[in-house]
């Protein structure tokens, strides 16, 4: 969702983020307390409702189903399906003809009153000499020296002849859901998809090339993922691709919009946002959200290592809400931690945030890699299934709320001494063998007060220092996901971990 439109939403659920929030809040706090409790009050009670339905109602999938049987009379009929689907619609096009960055136009949400700040994020990620672009701003800002390193900036059309009647939302909600209309307005040739975001969205653009390349981009699509809040879902949609995390509509897609969207938009003066306007006019042409697990909305709040740490095995495409999570690596500015992560960006986009498991039997560690950014040692021995929970560092959005509103499964931060994680950041990395494509990373013992712990196994705290070794891997995501594998190696260097990460040897898999 577009930060800027939604000013007193968040000020409801977060008197503390950024500084337009604060102000709002403070200005409309009387009657928004109240606002406030009703909502709150609304929104558990639909979840309540909710949950007793989702209880009492008929199982969908029981056990009984027959799922497969051995006799499958469709069986020559899905065949030829299979066929014709990977020679048509989702099997990708020829590599030579493959969607490269000049075929995808970023549409960007800003606003006037926080582009100073905001517009470093964009600087982070764009690259105007190899794409293409517009931010699209409510008024006019001053021009500063820096504007090569940012994409053109337009101004919306008016929108004040379209109703707006949501209370809790901000009517800018009405212009950002119009940016793909007129970006695609702006006529530019050779489009295959229109990307959005917000002006505190960071793309990994390698990532979202890797996304859009699976789908053919000829046809409708419309392609992005959910929040991480349930309740969020709820409130909006589960069929939403939420503007913050990005989302990304194919050309003839962005064709059929622009020839509807003014008046869709204009059916739905109730909806709170931009976000849920999209989706209510891509639910009238009848397109479902394809969703891809590497957008991020990051509706959260507090440290987002849980998440980063144990990311989902699909390509890391975005991140945002960065004003309002703490920084990505400990002790530096938000931007700093973001330009660190270019640095593994830029050597091997695929693998970046990629979780890998193993373990050192001698020390009856767990180890758990998140390429490019962190490390965690664990005493004992932690199953695949716990490791790649997210453990829960960061806050639900709804700060009422706790673990059971989230979209997916985490685990609580251990409360037993002994199995709180030694975290290694990211200090550095640097490709060692352009034969080879050998990359080594280095991560460096986050000096947090360790509580004490009496089993006998030996402590993590013996280690300063994890180098990763891993050989680059752009192909990752044309094989059918898989974790990598991780090996401990034997270390020459004092106080140091040698890990290995690269693709699961025949039969190796996680295990002691
Ligand atoms: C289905 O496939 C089997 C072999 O896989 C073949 O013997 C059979 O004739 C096919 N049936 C039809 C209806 O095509
Ligand atoms: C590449 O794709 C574009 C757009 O789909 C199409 O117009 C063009 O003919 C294709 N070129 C080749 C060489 O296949
Ligand atoms: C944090 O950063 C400051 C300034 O860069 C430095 O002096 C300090 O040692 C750092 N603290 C830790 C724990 O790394
Ligand atoms: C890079 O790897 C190749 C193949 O293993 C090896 O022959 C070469 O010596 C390596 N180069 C460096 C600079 O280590």
């Amino acid at each position: 969702m577009k930060d800027s439109e939604k000013v007193f939403w968040d000020s409801m659920k977060n008197p503390a983020g950024n500084h337009h929030i604060t102000a709002a809040f403070n200005s409309q706090s009387r009657t928004s307390s109240k606002l406030l409790l009703c909502l709150i009050f609304f929104i558990s009670f639909t979840y309540l409702i909710y949950s007793l339905k989702l209880l009492s109602s008929p199982r969908l999938c029981s056990d009984s189903q027959p799922f497969s049987s051995s006799v499958d009379p469709l069986h020559n009929l899905t065949a030829t399906a299979a066929i014709s689907l990977s020679t048509s619609s989702q099997g990708g096009l020829p590599t030579t003809n493959q969607t490269e960055l000049r075929h995808v136009v970023f549409g960007i949400a800003a606003s006037a009153k926080l582009w100073e700040q905001r517009k470093n994020y964009i600087k982070l990620w764009f690259k105007p000499e190899e794409m293409r672009g517009t931010v699209w701003l409510d008024r006019k800002v001053k021009i500063d020296e820096d504007s090569d390193e940012l994409p053109p900036i337009r101004i919306s059309g008016d929108t004040s002849k379209f109703a707006y009647k949501n209370r809790q939302g901000h009517r800018s909600a009405i212009r950002i859901s119009r940016i793909v209309s007129e970006t695609f307005r702006l006529g530019l040739k050779d489009v295959r998809w229109f990307v959005m975001g917000d002006d505190d969205t960071v793309f990994v653009t390698d990532n979202l090339l890797r996304v859009l390349r699976k789908y053919d981009h000829t046809q409708y699509y419309y392609i992005g993922s959910l929040s991480e809040s349930h309740l969020q879902n709820i409130y909006f949609s589960y069929s939403m691709a939420y503007g913050g995390g990005g989302f990304a509509i194919s050309y003839p897609l962005a064709e059929a919009l622009v020839k509807m969207q003014d008046r869709c938009i204009q059916r739905y003066p109730g909806l709170y946002g931009s976000d849920d306007r999209m989706q209510a006019c891509m639910a009238e042409l009848g397109v479902p959200l394809t969703k891809e697990l590497g957008f991020h909305q990051y509706d959260v709040y507090g440290n987002l290592f849980g998440l980063l740490a144990a990311h989902p095995i699909a390509p890391f495409v975005s991140l945002h809400h960065l004003d309002i999570v703490e920084p990505i690596f400990p002790n530096v500015t938000r931007l700093q931690a973001l330009d660190r992560l270019k640095i593994p960006m830029k050597l091997d986009s695929a693998g970046l945030m990629q979780q890998s498991i193993c373990y050192y039997k001698s020390n009856t560690w767990t180890i758990s890699v998140s390429w490019g950014y962190a490390i965690q040692i664990f005493r004992g021995i932690l199953s695949p299934r716990e490791v790649e929970m997210p453990s829960r560092t960061f806050l639900n959005w709804y700060r009422r709320a706790d673990y059971t509103a989230y979209a997916f499964n985490t685990r609580p931060v251990s409360r037993n001494p002994c199995q709180k994680a030694f975290v290694f950041y990211l200090s550095n990395a640097l490709l060692t063998n352009s034969t080879t494509g050998e990359t080594v990373s280095k991560y460096i013992r986050h000096r947090a007060p360790q509580p004490a712990c009496k089993w006998k196994s030996p402590s993590p705290s013996i280690i300063d220092f994890v180098k990763v070794i891993k050989k680059t891997d752009p192909k990752l995501w044309e094989r059918s996901p898989r974790r990598n594998c991780c090996r401990v190696m034997k270390s020459k260097e004092k106080k140091t971990l040698m890990v290995e990460v690269g693709m699961c040897k025949e039969g190796e898999i996680s295990e002691v």
